[in-house]
């Protein structure tokens, strides 16, 4: 009922089901959000034993019913290993049809710097999320702008590191001890941005968890990994030729680390 209050110029009808092959039948675009969220004190990693059945299910359907060129985002956690899981089981469609979300962690980086560097988000550019949405994500400074001005030498790095970088990675544990349950409007405003730039294309830099084939910033392959990304004509783009210094590559190690700790754990499943 609220869906149709809303009166949206793109709504033509809704189906509600349960049953996957109607749900995906020449499905463009999926939003896998069906998974039970973490708690306090819980990690997004400890639901994957839980979660990760889902997936499998998901990915068949999906191959089964979906158009070719579905565009798939993975939002329940931990989400990038379940966008494995289903992109591992969806064997006809193509690892690029699949991505998971971390438009939300990069929404967070970009709030938080406009607040140190009093700006408005929109001045900022070029911020990176690397690795997994959880709480080894990199939020990477190194390339951001502000209003043209390295951001990095504008916030220093002592706030960089102790305060940036586990803010950003901490902060869905921080909504969830606010609220007592897990983002829901952030979730869903990201879960849209990623989206809409998937099909409409950005210019912009957005972070967008895909899937590795071994050639990028020395990431191992056939994992779901968040790089840098540009959009065009429906089509995501790793940005190329970032320099990553000493610091940065020993963060993404550590997620890189954490990911494939996660795929040995559904290994079973993919
Ligand atoms: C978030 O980042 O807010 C969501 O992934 C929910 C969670 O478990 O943190």
């Amino acid at each position: 009922m609220e869906l149709e209050d809303c009166a949206f110029p793109l709504l033509h009808g809704i189906n509600t089901t349960s049953n996957l092959s109607v749900g995906y039948k020449d499905c463009d675009a999926a939003f896998l959000v069906g998974s039970k969220p973490r708690g306090p004190g819980m990690e997004r990693g400890d639901l994957l034993k839980q979660n990760g059945a889902i997936f499998v299910e998901q990915g068949k359907a999906l191959a089964d019913n979906a158009s070719r060129n579905v565009k798939v985002l993975v939002v329940g956690n931990p989400a990038n290993t379940n966008c494995l899981i289903a992109m591992k089981n969806a064997k006809s469609l193509r690892p690029e049809n699949f991505n998971a979300m971390t438009r939300l962690d990069h929404n967070r980086a970009l709030s938080q710097l406009a607040a140190k560097a009093s700006c408005k988000t929109t001045e900022i550019s070029h911020m990176t999320i690397w690795g997994n949405h959880s709480s080894t994500m990199y939020a990477d400074l190194h390339n951001t702008t502000v209003n043209g001005q390295n951001a990095l030498s504008m916030v220093g790095q002592e706030w960089y590191e102790k305060t940036f970088i586990p803010t950003v990675a901490k902060r869905g544990a921080a909504i969830i001890d606010a609220r007592g349950a897990s983002s829901a409007a952030s979730a869903a405003n990201a879960a849209i941005d990623h989206m809409r730039d998937w099909f409409l294309g950005s210019e912009e830099w957005v972070s967008m968890a895909v899937p590795t084939d071994g050639t990028q910033y020395g990431v191992e392959k056939d994992l779901i990994y968040s790089f840098p990304c540009t959009v065009k004509n429906g089509v995501y783009s790793i940005v190329q030729g970032l320099r990553l210094n000493e610091f940065s590559q020993q963060r993404m190690k550590v997620t890189t680390d954490e990911l494939v700790s996660e795929r040995r754990d559904v290994e079973h499943m993919l």
